[in-house]
């Protein structure tokens, strides 16, 4: 049986480490990092994870701004709000929960936020600091950078001749991803929805990272003995088994058969999630720092 990760733990102690260095901030500036998360329409998963996200940054001690703004909103507005907040010194880091509603354009809002304040990491200064392999000055895309704690700990910092695949390429996390293992000397194959013979490829990851909402889509007999599986993926499904209606959580991974095979997992929920906000908070903390140095 795997070694099964806490993403909760090393979560708690990266907000440990954040709350410390708030309070350190604001003794020695004045200064409280503050975080301002935007939603616009009605999205039920989207309100819990905007809701845990002001919640933790209350807890760290941050000035914590919620804007709910409703569906109908016009770009013209979302656009206006952002730049209210790019020239508010009391806001270190902005947030704009995806997905957006159809009409709006969601990279033109990504690209408006000033780079300094992308705690997402998705505009393309970010972006492109992370491709170039510039990990000290930007801010890089939460999820992969609390994926890339589980990877060091398990691993350390220096991946050489180790294989890393992961599966999918999107902007938030697949493309992240593949550079900061890229960085971290690992031999790097970022795979999706075209790709040929995947299990195959899969076989050969040393270190296996699974974000394509598949619900356990990756099975045992895709997985090399002893890997390391980061899985991703939330996705909910329906669980007769414990009433009418009822559902439950699954990863892209099938947990239990995956875990007889591989060396380290992480579970779902309980493993990459939590790291998600955490990583939010550290890069609101950096941030605000930076704003004050
Ligand atoms: N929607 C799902 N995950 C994320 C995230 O990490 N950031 C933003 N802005 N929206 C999301």
């Amino acid at each position: 049986m795997a070694n099964v990760i806490d993403g909760k733990a090393v979560a708690a102690s990266v907000i440990e480490k954040v709350r410390a260095a708030s309070s350190e901030l604001e003794a020695a500036a004045g200064v409280k990092p503050g975080l301002a998360v935007i939603i616009v329409g009605d999205d039920p998963a989207s309100h819990v994870y905007v809701s845990s996200k002001s919640r933790m940054a209350k807890e760290c001690g941050f000035n914590s701004v919620q804007h709910t703004l409703p569906a109908e909103t016009s770009q013209t507005d979302l656009l206006a709000l952002v730049e209210q907040l790019n020239g508010d010194a009391t806001v270190h880091g902005i947030l704009v929960q995806l997905p957006l509603p159809d009409h709006l354009d969601a990279d033109a809002v990504t690209q408006s936020i000033k780079p300094e304040k992308d705690v997402d990491g998705l505009h393309v200064i970010n972006a492109g600091k992370l491709m170039t392999g510039d990990l000290k000055t930007g801010l890089i895309s939460c999820t992969p950078a609390g994926a890339m704690l589980f990877v060091r700990q398990t691993h350390g910092a220096d991946l050489s001749g180790l294989n890393a695949v992961v599966i999918g390429r999107s902007n938030l996390f697949g493309k992240p991803m593949g550079a900061l293992l890229l960085a971290a000397n690992a031999t790097v194959t970022i795979c999706h929805s075209r790709t040929k013979d995947l299990a195959e490829v899969c076989r050969r990851a040393d270190i296996l990272v699974a974000a394509v909402g598949r619900p356990e889509m990756v099975k045992k007999d895709w997985v090399k003995p002893g890997a390391t599986i980061i899985d991703v993926g939330i996705n909910r499904i329906p669980a007769p088994e414990r009433g009418e209606g009822k559902t439950r959580l699954v990863g892209d991974v099938a947990f239990a058969e995956c875990a007889d095979v591989a060396g380290t997992i992480t579970p779902v929920p309980g493993g990459v999630g939590p790291m998600t906000i955490a990583m939010l908070m550290a890069n609101t903390v950096t941030a605000a720092f930076r704003a004050n140095a």
